[in-house]
């Protein structure tokens, strides 16, 4: 099991490249398979989720092929023209691998088979299941709707109407990724605004979407069974992944960091919202008008001496930001006063229960957090926690790099084990902070 030290990093500063959005990515190549013609993709992420998906529509009969680093040609089967693949598709860790790809088949006149790691195979399906089972898909799997599982997609799907019962914008890109093959309209409604890549992605591929919106509820109406064709997609980077040198230079005293050409969808921005109330400078440069989504500059300046100050954090906030608990969870670890997280029971069925982990991590670095419910309450530091313990990540890349950002300011270092998952989202990430002067790595190469 791959394992990485971090320890105290002298200041931060240059340019970080992040790669491509994981969700955009994934949609990219979903909906390009489902056009006639040819997509060409700039920036998609490389990373281990987003291959599994590209991998799992090549068995389905789409042509997806690399062309260059970062770039993607597929050549699509057409709505409802995907073939019946005939091997087990296996989504590694990929959580919205499964459940976007469960949403195409639900209304394909084929059987499917698919599994994943244990992290997937322990995760909820059944959030998916269920709105597919009224479309008319047949769904059988292990107890708790949980892979491997097997789709018999309908062969006369039905619109539905369904409102999310937690907010998940992988369940809602599910429903409407089946509704593009149900005649008439399919509306998905979210309590919650979730991240609407789906939405902006199917549009620009010319699907009639409709979105209505009142006091924050918002209903997604998508008329099926359209002919879509082949579009250039260009991904911008994840803020996602961002996230990570970016609170890093908020963390270590006199850095500097500037991250280009991030998405900055307003659905994926609480985290920035938080860090600003933090007292924290992120600048954003210029969003490039002209894109299908909002992207910009982000620059990252450590705060000085006063450091960053607790927050109060609102569960209304919670699903525009829901990645980025684990690292949020660091900043309040080094921020003067206690940070509460609202809202979070959904940070128990990511790639693992991360309400746990972020506590019982920071909790063995010697900081105070108490996860209650579906909070978590983080007490500063108030200067540098202790660190100085050996983390496991879980199968889980976005607690690997978490905790690695946190070995960078804590007292003594900290050594992650299971960090390989990182790859799933972050391939190239070790360089990109030690590009910034931070110090990570494995552990014969810190020694020797
Ligand atoms: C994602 C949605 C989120 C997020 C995941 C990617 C997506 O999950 O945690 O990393 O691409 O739609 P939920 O929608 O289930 O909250």
């Amino acid at each position: 099991m791959a394992m990485l030290d971090s320890g105290s990093a002298g200041r931060l500063s240059g340019t970080a490249r992040v790669p491509g959005d994981k969700s955009i990515s994934h949609r990219a190549l979903i909906v390009s398979a489902l056009a006639v013609g040819e997509s060409r993709i700039d920036g998609l992420l490389e990373g281990e989720d987003v291959l599994a998906t590209a991998a799992a529509l090549g068995a389905l009969g789409a042509s997806v092929e690399r062309i260059g680093p970062g770039r993607w040609a597929v050549r699509g089967a057409g709505v409802g023209g995907l073939a019946e693949p005939d091997t087990v598709l296996d989504l590694g860790n990929s959580g919205t691998s499964a459940r976007l790809l469960l949403g195409v088949l639900g209304t394909h006149p084929l059987t499917a088979f698919l599994t994943g790691d244990a992290s997937l195979r322990s995760r909820p399906m059944g959030r998916v299941a269920e709105p597919l089972r009224g479309m008319g898909a047949t769904v059988a799997a292990r107890e708790g709707d949980r892979l491997p599982l097997m789709v018999t997609g309908a062969r006369d799907p039905v619109p539905i109407e369904y409102t999310l019962p937690v907010p998940s914008a992988q369940v809602k890109s599910a429903i409407l990724l089946a509704a593009l093959n149900t005649p008439g309209e399919t509306t998905v409604i979210e309590p919650r605004p979730t991240r609407d890549h789906s939405e902006l992605m199917l549009r620009h591929f010319g699907v009639d979407i409709a979105v209505a919106e009142t006091g924050g509820r918002r209903a997604i109406t998508l008329r099926g069974q359209p002919e879509i064709e082949g579009r250039a997609v260009s991904v911008p980077a994840d803020i996602s992944s961002a996230a990570f040198p970016g609170v890093a230079a908020l963390l270590v005293p006199g850095s500097e960091v500037e991250i280009p050409d991030v998405g900055l969808n307003p659905t994926r921005t609480g985290l920035l919202e938080c860090l600003h109330e933090m007292g924290a400078g992120v600048a954003i440069a210029d969003a490039a008008p002209d894109r299908a989504e909002p992207v910009g500059g982000l620059g990252f300046r450590h705060p000085g001496p006063g450091g960053l100050r607790a927050i109060e954090v609102p569960a209304e906030r919670a699903p525009r930001m829901i990645d980025e608990y684990p690292i949020l969870a660091v900043a309040a670890a080094f921020a003067q006063g206690t940070t509460r997280m609202h809202g979070l029971g959904e940070l128990r069925v990511k790639e693992s229960d991360r309400l746990a982990a972020i506590a019982g991590g920071l909790q063995a670095a010697g900081v105070a957090p108490a996860a209650r419910g579906a909070a978590l309450i983080v007490e500063g530091a108030a200067g540098r926690p202790p660190g100085g313990v050996t983390i496991d990540a879980g199968h889980d890349h976005r607690i690997a790099m978490a905790f690695l950002v946190l070995g960078l300011a804590c007292e003594r270092p900290v050594r992650v084990t299971g960090s390989e998952t990182i790859d799933t989202s972050f391939p190239g990430f070790v360089a990109a902070m030690n590009g910034l002067g931070a110090a990570i790595a494995a552990p014969d190469a810190a020694d020797g």
